[in-house]
């Protein structure tokens, strides 16, 4: 069992929760994730480790919450045990020899870019962030973001924070008027989806974070599936991180969409 030891509410349908996990916490690397079963009854689900400390023995995971699972761990309390969690799973983020990276966070996919923002800037990088929510109330982890940062952009979609407008029009100014080594963007597939069109056009390497759906993580069932480079590969084992300009995006994009009006048929079954 595990422990909640804090849990905290950072957005409307965003929390975030620190919990003890030893084994995970002391073999821990950025860009990797953790799966959940919260108890007998509950689905595995994954979540992208935020930070951890190996010294005191816990992580940190920032969930929104979209559906079951989600919703049962916002609920649960400080003091509570998760069943399961396996981890850390999949391949460590990519780190770049020097230079200058900037890191892209959509949404949740801020908490996912923390880490590899902090391992980047102790790998020597110089690191931009450039951070977008639909609005200032959706905006998360600012502080955190500003301390594992060399410079830090906002945006939301109506202005009422930072530049008005998408991380992607911010991205582009930015490979307009500075040299740029790496890209990583991590958030919505649609928002992954564009930066890399983006960054494509100037030519800069650029890595993004899966979130295709997962059930057992170990590369044996299959589901999470993706096309890159032609080839297919599974998000859980050979990624989640790819290279943006290699993904298939749309039948990602299909496939997460295949699965929602599956589970919108489910919900309405008598
Ligand atoms: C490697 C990886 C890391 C992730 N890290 C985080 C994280 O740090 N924080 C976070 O909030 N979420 C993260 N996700 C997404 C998270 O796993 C899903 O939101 C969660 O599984 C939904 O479970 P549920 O039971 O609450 O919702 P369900 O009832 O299963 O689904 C509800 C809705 O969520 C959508 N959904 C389900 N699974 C996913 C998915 N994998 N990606 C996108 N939409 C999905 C469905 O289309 C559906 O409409 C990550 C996903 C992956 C693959
Ligand atoms: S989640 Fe089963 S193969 Fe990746």
């Amino acid at each position: 069992m595990f422990a909640i030891l804090k849990k905290e509410q950072l957005a409307e349908t965003v929390f975030s929760v620190i919990v003890e996990a030893e084994e995970v916490a002391a073999r821990a690397l950025a860009g990797q994730f953790v799966i959940l079963r919260l108890d007998e009854t509950g689905e595995r689900f994954p979540l992208t480790l935020c930070d951890w400390s190996a010294e005191e023995g816990w992580i940190r995971l920032v969930l929104q919450v979209v559906g079951r699972s989600t919703r049962k761990l916002s609920l649960m309390e400080e003091g509570d045990a998760i069943l399961d969690l396996v981890g850390p799973l999949g391949r460590p983020a990519e780190m770049c020899d020097g230079g200058h990276v900037v890191c892209v966070g959509g949404g949740v996919g801020i908490a996912a870019i923390h880490p590899i923002c902090r391992a980047l800037r102790q790998a020597g990088s110089r690191v931009t962030g450039i951070l977008g929510a639909r609005s200032s109330d959706l905006l998360i982890l600012e502080e955190e973001m500003a301390a594992v940062t060399d410079e830090l952009i906002l945006t939301t979609d109506d202005g009422s924070r930072g530049i008005k407008g998408r991380v992607t029009w911010a991205l582009e100014e930015l490979l307009k008027k500075e040299r740029v080594d790496l890209v990583v963007a991590i958030g919505p597939a649609i928002m992954m989806k564009f930066s890399s069109a983006v960054t494509r056009g100037f030519e800069v390497p650029t890595r993004v974070s899966l979130n295709s759906i997962m059930l057992d993580g170990t590369g044996m069932c299959g589901t999470c599936r993706c096309e890159v480079a032609g080839k297919t590969r599974f998000a859980c084992v050979d990624g989640p991180e790819f290279d943006g300009h290699e993904v298939d995006w749309n039948l990602l994009l299909s496939r997460l969409d295949q699965y929602k009006e599956e589970e919108e048929i489910a919900r309405n079954l008598p």
